[in-house]
């Protein structure tokens, strides 16, 4: 379903230029921030006339915002989508899209691991108005083969999943999905649309925290969905509109446009240092498992190879001694520091089990694939001598204590 127009420039040249041109705006090599809430109308024919559907315009940035249009289509370029929308938070994308695709006795499937506030909406959310919600291992494509029925309406994941770095075959997946006349809807946070352009392999949505690369500097809060113009304008006239109105702020808009100029630049790096310290942390005698798609070790490395242009920034590691061990190394990290979220230029880190995925009850963790002892580690932008060698006094201070 994805548009490829002729001659389609590369990825970097269309994060920084698609969609806009300078001389539309007196010149202006930065595109205009509107900061409004409402747009003014020639006539009340005029203004009725949009809320009809029958005149293009912007009447009300719930509905829609010149700066955040262009950052919708410029996204929708590099997802390879005909449309996109921006949203408040990645909660807002996923509630958003999620409440205009089900209805109640409908069913979804979703993968075994999701973020955990996914997993609450989910299982919380839309249990609580009939919609029956089933986790099957998205990995073992058969397994959907098995599960999927005439009620499944969406099949739903991540990819890499946050926090254990799983990797789901999005065109397999999609390929049963779509012979069910279920729609795939794909969370895309970790890989962006430099790794990995879901739509390319048959997925109808994808959803994203732009909190994380997209706007890649941790000063924002922001949702993306990008797929189908048909399916984009129900999101955002139900979804969005009337459901959740979880809409971004033109200014968050704006940040994200600056973060995208460099988005390349930055996951080049991200994908470099995070293969680099993933490798060498295999080899420290106090590590017990790194979950990371480019090394060899991880049973999703071939399919990571063919699906993504990249294996990311973010890693997940197992220490001997699990959870206890591992709040300990937190603690005696220096220049990387403890904090939820994930993508932006500093190094972070986090126990999924007590943050991040606290949402899931210890026995749903057992049953989801979140061990205890995990810890999460999203390599930023600094010197990666300076991150391995903070990662090394920690080993080294974790090595004093269980001595
Ligand atoms: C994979 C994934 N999806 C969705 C979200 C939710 O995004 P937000 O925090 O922007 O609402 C997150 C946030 O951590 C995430 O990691």
């Amino acid at each position: 379903m994805g548009h490829h127009p002729a001659q389609q420039q590369a990825f970097s040249t269309r994060a920084i230029h698609s969609g806009y041109n300078p001389m539309d705006e007196q010149g202006a090599l930065c595109p205009p921030l509107h900061l409004t809430s409402t747009f003014v109308a020639e006539s009340a024919d005029d203004m009725g006339a949009m809320f009809a559907g029958e005149k293009q315009g912007h009447f009300y940035t719930r509905i829609s915002n010149p700066t955040l249009d262009l950052l919708e289509r410029r996204i929708a370029d590099l997802e390879n989508a005909e449309a996109a929308l921006g949203t408040a938070s990645g909660m807002g994308a996923i509630s958003a899209t999620l409440w205009t695709l089900v209805a109640p006795g409908d069913e979804i499937i979703v993968d075994m691991t999701l973020y955990g506030c996914t997993f609450a909406f989910m299982r919380h959310g839309l249990g609580k108005f009939g919609v029956k919600v089933r986790h099957v291992d998205l990995t073992k494509t058969s397994l959907l083969q098995d599960a999927i029925n005439d009620k499944t309406k969406v099949v739903y994941f991540e990819t890499p999943a946050n926090p254990n770095m799983r990797i789901v075959d999005i065109a397999a997946i999609s390929e049963i999905a779509h012979q069910s006349g279920a729609y795939v809807v794909v969370d895309n946070t970790y890989a962006t649309p430099y790794l990995t352009r879901p739509i390319d392999f048959g997925a109808d949505i994808v959803v994203h925290s732009a909190t994380k690369y997209l706007g890649g500097h941790g000063d924002l809060v922001a949702g993306i969905v990008a797929g189908s113009k048909e399916l984009l304008t129900q999101i955002r006239l139900v979804g969005l509109k009337d459901m959740t109105g979880a809409v971004m702020s033109p200014f968050n808009a704006m940040l994200i446009m600056r973060g995208l100029k460099t988005l390349e630049l930055r996951m080049d790096r991200h994908c470099q240092s995070a293969m680099k310290i993933a490798a060498w942390m295999e080899s420290q005698s106090m590590v017990d498992v790194v979950h990371y798609p480019g090394l060899k070790s991880s049973p999703y490395h071939d399919l990571a190879s063919r699906q993504m242009d990249g294996f990311g920034g973010m890693i997940a590691f197992e220490l001997k001694g699990g959870i206890n061990a591992g709040k300990a190394f937190i603690d005696a990290l220096n220049l990387i520091h403890c904090a939820v979220s994930l993508g932006d230029a500093e190094s972070l880190i986090q126990h999924p089990a007590s943050m991040t995925h606290s949402p899931y009850t210890p026995e749903e963790r057992a049953e989801y694939g979140i061990s205890d002892g995990l810890v999460r580690l999203s390599i930023g932008l600094e010197s990666v001598d300076d991150l391995m060698a903070d990662l090394a006094q920690a080993f080294a201070a974790l090595e004093h204590v269980t001595a």
